[in-house]
């Protein structure tokens, strides 16, 4: 079959590689891609939000399902515009339509589901331009630190950690009444601090049955030892090892299954991934988040250990029978670690040429921010490359990983060399 991957990540370049794999993939298409999922398959100029141009596409050249990566065509509905069509219904994507992904388009809407599906979450409320001294009304009683979160997709800036109140205030004003996120922060939700450890949990669903994937920890600080600025992802570990069988359990029972079992009473529909942010609070799960897709870059972990096809597992969420499709999960160790541009996630440095993902050894290099120019490849964005591996034990994955990260190198190259370390 034909696939249609959208995206130009790293989850991207991981899932291309995967997919390429497939004995069922006759031909894979990446728009736009960058220039590592070159090697899996055809780059397709196209943005993942050009619905026209991907539907023309995907007709054009027999495309049998499509996959979507990122958050942003999900959110603005790429899938409802392929059901809306009657040459495109026929096309499986993979990924929720619009108000499924809402999931992750607006945290009023998750955190009003989880409340409803008693699912274990953070206290909050939400305020609009209109409450805004209800707002702070609220604020006055809560203790600190407190937890402000614009309402919509702010590419993963939205989130404030507030210790003062005066703090929270102010930010509250600045989000409310001055769109500090845009039309994203035209809602805030206020939301208690929840104290613990993070880890990435992975589901995908066909609306009725579900899988749970490896779960995965992402280190998200610019810094080592998880300090300074916050960053897209600068590293990920899979498997966890506090997430052991007894905790899990808890996530499913708790989480997955009320997610899965809330969205059907509630008649959404929904076939592709649930990523949902988790806290570990003394062993016990609560969530932070949904996201509409797979993480990034959990997924260049999480990939490595998924044994089975793939294309099978999609399939079986296009068909609705993903219970009869096989999940085999490799017990090794993945690792990811993240080389960025220099000044990320600030104003960072662009197009430089990348040089020597030639010596690295057992890695994976998944390319993220890169493309070619006059047959080089050159750096394009913030994350730039993801070297990711799977060993038989955490320790021999972080230094195989960050090992044959030092053997790249482009100009003010930067990663963490602590990825993991805190779970040894
Ligand atoms: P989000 O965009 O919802 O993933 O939030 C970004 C980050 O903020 C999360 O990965 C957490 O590290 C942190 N965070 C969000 N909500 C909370 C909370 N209620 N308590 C503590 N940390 C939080
Ligand atoms: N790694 C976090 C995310 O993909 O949102």
């Amino acid at each position: 079959m034909n696939i249609l991957l959208l995206g130009s990540g790293g989850r991207e370049s991981a899932f291309a590689w995967k997919l390429a794999q497939s004995p069922k993939c006759k031909q894979l298409f990446i728009a736009p891609g960058n220039a590592g999922t070159s090697q899996y398959g055809e780059n397709v100029n196209i943005k993942a939000t050009d619905f026209e141009a991907i539907g023309r596409f995907a007709l054009d050249n027999a495309v049998d399902l499509v996959l979507v990566g990122p958050e942003e065509p999900l959110v603005k509905g790429i899938h409802d515009f392929f059901l809306a069509d009657e040459q495109l219904k026929n096309i499986p994507v993979i990924g929720p339509q619009r108000q499924g992904a809402q999931l992750e388009g607006s945290k009023d809407f998750s955190k009003e589901f989880m409340f409803r599906q008693h699912i274990p979450t953070a206290a909050s409320r939400t305020f609009t331009r209109q409450t805004l001294q209800e707002g702070f009304e609220y604020l006055a009683t809560q203790s600190l630190p407190i937890v402000l979160k614009a309402d919509g997709l702010a590419a993963g800036k939205g989130v404030l950690i507030c210790a003062s109140l005066q703090q929270a205030q102010q930010e509250l004003i600045e989000m409310l009444t001055e769109a500090k996120f845009g039309d994203a922060s035209s809602k805030v939700v206020i939301e208690q601090f929840l104290q613990g450890i993070e880890l990435s949990v992975f589901v995908l669903s066909d609306g009725e049955n579900y899988k749970v994937l490896p779960e995965a920890k992402d280190y998200k600080r610019i810094g080592e030892g998880d300090t300074g600025l916050n960053t897209g992802g600068m590293g990920s570990v899979s498997p966890v090892r506090f997430a052991d069988a007894a905790f899990m359990q808890k996530v499913t029972d708790r989480v997955i299954i009320p997610t899965v079992e809330g969205l059907k009473k509630e008649n959404i529909p929904y076939k592709g991934f649930i990523f949902i942010g988790l806290m570990n609070c003394d062993g016990e799960p609560y969530v932070i988040e949904y996201n509409c897709r797979m993480g990034d870059p959990e997924t260049e972990s999480v990939i490595l250990r998924i044994e089975s096809d793939l294309v099978d597992l999609l399939l079986g969420v296009a068909e609705g029978n993903l219970n009869e499709r096989e999940l085999i999960i490799s017990n090794k160790t993945a690792a990811t670690v993240v080389c960025v541009a220099g000044g990320y996630p600030g104003e960072y440095l662009k197009n430089k040429v990348i040089t020597g993902t030639e010596n690295v050894r057992e890695s994976h290099v998944f390319h993220a921010g890169t493309s070619i120019q006059d047959e080089h490849v050159i750096t394009t964005g913030g994350r730039v490359l993801a070297i990711s591996t799977l060993q038989d034990n955490l320790f021999d994955a972080l230094q195989q990983a960050t090992a044959d990260a030092s053997r790249i190198y482009y100009d003010g190259m930067y990663f963490r060399k602590d990825i993991g370390f805190d779970l040894l």
